[in-house]
C-alpha cells in the first residue's frame, strides 16, 4: 500500500494458528480484501509465527476479541473448540468463518447456528472446495442442465498419509480418521453439486494400520433426488485418485493429472477436476459414439477467494456459499457414514 493511502481491507481475527490457521494468516496477508488485525493461540510456536509476520498475538481469543476491532473471525482451532470460540465471537457481533467440521456433533453445530441466527449474523464454514474454479464451473454446468439429471456418482479419496502424521495421538483415535478429516470434503462437494443426502450405507476398515480409527471406508450415498453415489476413501493406499491431489490447489500437494470424481447424468457425464464432459452429439445409446469436451478454467486460489467472499458476506453483498446450516448438514451426512459402518444398517443423516 502507498504511504498516505487509507487501508480499506476489512479487519479480521484468526483464532487457532496451527497448520490451517497459518495458511489462513498467509492468505490474509496477501489478500486485497481483508487484513489480519490479530491472532490468538496459546502455543508458543504460534506466538513466534505471529511475530515473524508482524501480526499482534494473544494467548486467549477473548482478550483478542475485547481488545481489537475485527469484523469477522476465522476459527481454526481443533474441532472440539469450534463452537465455544465461535459463540464468543458471535456474542461480540463478529461474523464467523469456522473451519470444517463446523462442530464435533450435529447438536453442537445446531447450538452455533441458533446463536448466530438469534444475533442475526451469518456463519460460514470452511469447505473451501466450493470456491474452487473447477467446482464452480462443474456446478454451473450441472445447473445449466449439461449432464441432465444426476444418476450415478463415483468419488475417490485415496492417498497415503506418511507415518509421522500418526505420531499425534488423536489421529489414531476415533474421529481423527479419513472419514471426518477428508471424506467430509468430498461429501460436502457432492452435496453442493448433486444435492442433499437422504441416506448412507458404509463399511470401514482399520486392517492396514490396525489403529482404533478407520484407515479405509466404502460408502454408498442415496441423494434426495434419487441419484446414487459411492465414495471410496483410504489414507493407507498409494494412489493419486483424490480430489486434493488431482486439483493441486494447495501448494503442499504435488498435482496428479487424474480425475477423482465421476458424475453421470441423463444427458451426459462429467469428471472432476479435469472437467471432461461426455455427451452424444446425435443418436443416443450404447452403440453410438460419445463425444468428449474439455472445459478450461482460470485457476485461482480457493482459500484467497474464500476471504474475498467472507468480506462480501460481512458487507451483505453475498450470502454464504457454505452456511452454518450447510456445514451442519454435511457434518450430519459424514457422521452418518460412521454410524452406518458401526450398525451395518442404512442411516438417515441427522435422524
Ligand atoms: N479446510 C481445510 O482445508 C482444512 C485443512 C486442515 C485443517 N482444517 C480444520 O482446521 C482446524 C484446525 O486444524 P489444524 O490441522 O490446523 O490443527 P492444528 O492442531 O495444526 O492447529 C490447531 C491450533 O489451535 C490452537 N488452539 C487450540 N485451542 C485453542 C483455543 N481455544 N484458542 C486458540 N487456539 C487454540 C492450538 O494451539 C494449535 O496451534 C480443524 O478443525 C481441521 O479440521 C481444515
Amino acid at each position: 500500500m502507498e504511504q498516505g493511502q487509507a487501508d480499506v481491507r476489512m479487519p479480521i481475527a484468526i483464532i487457532g494458528l496451527g497448520g490451517i490457521g497459518r495458511a489462513h494468516l498467509l492468505h490474509a496477508l496477501a489478500s486485497a480484501h481483508v487484513r489480519p488485525v490479530a491472532v490468538a493461540d496459546p502455543a508458543p510456536a504460534a506466538q513466534v509465527f505471529a511475530r515473524t509476520h508482524g501480526v499482534p498475538w494473544f494467548a486467549d481469543h477473548r482478550e483478542l476479541l475485547d481488545r481489537t476491532r475485527a469484523q469477522a473471525a476465522i476459527v481454526a482451532t481443533p474441532n472440539g473448540a469450534h463452537v465455544g470460540v465461535g459463540l464468543d465471537c458471535i456474542a461480540r457481533g463478529l461474523v464467523v468463518l469456522v473451519e470444517k467440521p463446523i462442530a464435533d456433533t450435529v447438536a453442537e453445530a445446531r447450538r452455533l447456528c441458533d446463536a448466530a441466527a438469534a444475533a442475526n449474523l451469518p456463519v460460514l464454514v470452511g469447505h473451501q472446495r466450493r470456491h474452487s474454479p473447477y467446482v464452480r464451473r462443474a456446478r454451473q454446468l450441472i445447473d445449466d442442465g449439461v449432464i441432465g439429471r444426476p444418476v450415478s456418482i463415483v468419488a475417490m479419496a485415496t492417498w497415503l498419509k506418511p507415518d509421522p502424521y500418526f505420531e499425534t495421538e488423536w489421529r489414531r483415535s476415533p474421529g481423527g480418521g479419513p472419514v471426518l478429516i477428508n471424506l467430509i470434503h468430498d461429501i460436502d462437494m457432492l452435496r453442493h453439486l448433486v444435492g442433499d443426502v437422504a441416506s448412507v450405507q458404509a463399511s470401514t476398515s482399520s486392517a492396514i494400520r490396525g489403529f482404533a480409527v478407520e484407515d479405509t471406508a466404502a460408502v454408498i450415498l442415496r441423494f434426495a433426488n434419487g441419484a446414487l453415489g459411492t465414495v471410496a476413501g483410504s489414507d493407507a493406499a498409494v494412489a493419486p485418485w483424490n480430489y486434493d491431489l488431482a486439483a493441486g490447489e494447495a501448494a503442499h500437494y504435488p498435482q496428479q493429472h487424474v480425475d477423482a470424481m465421476f458424475i453421470s447424468g441423463t444427458e451426459g457425464s462429467m469428471t472432476l477436476p479435469r472437467l471432461s464432459v461426455w455427451r452424444y452429439r446425435g443418436a443416443r445409446g450404447w452403440h453410438e459414439p460419445l463425444s468428449e469436451e474439455r472445459t478450461a478454467v482460470h485457476r485461482y486460489d480457493p482459500y484467497l477467494e474464500q476471504l474475498r467472499h467472507l468480506r462480501a458476506v460481512v458487507e451483505g453483498a453475498e450470502a454464504p456459499l457454505c452456511s452454518g446450516i450447510d456445514g451442519l448438514r454435511t457434518l450430519a451426512a459424514t457422521r452418518a457414514v460412521l454410524d452406518a459402518a458401526d450398525s451395518g444398517r442404512p442411516v438417515v443423516p441427522g435422524a
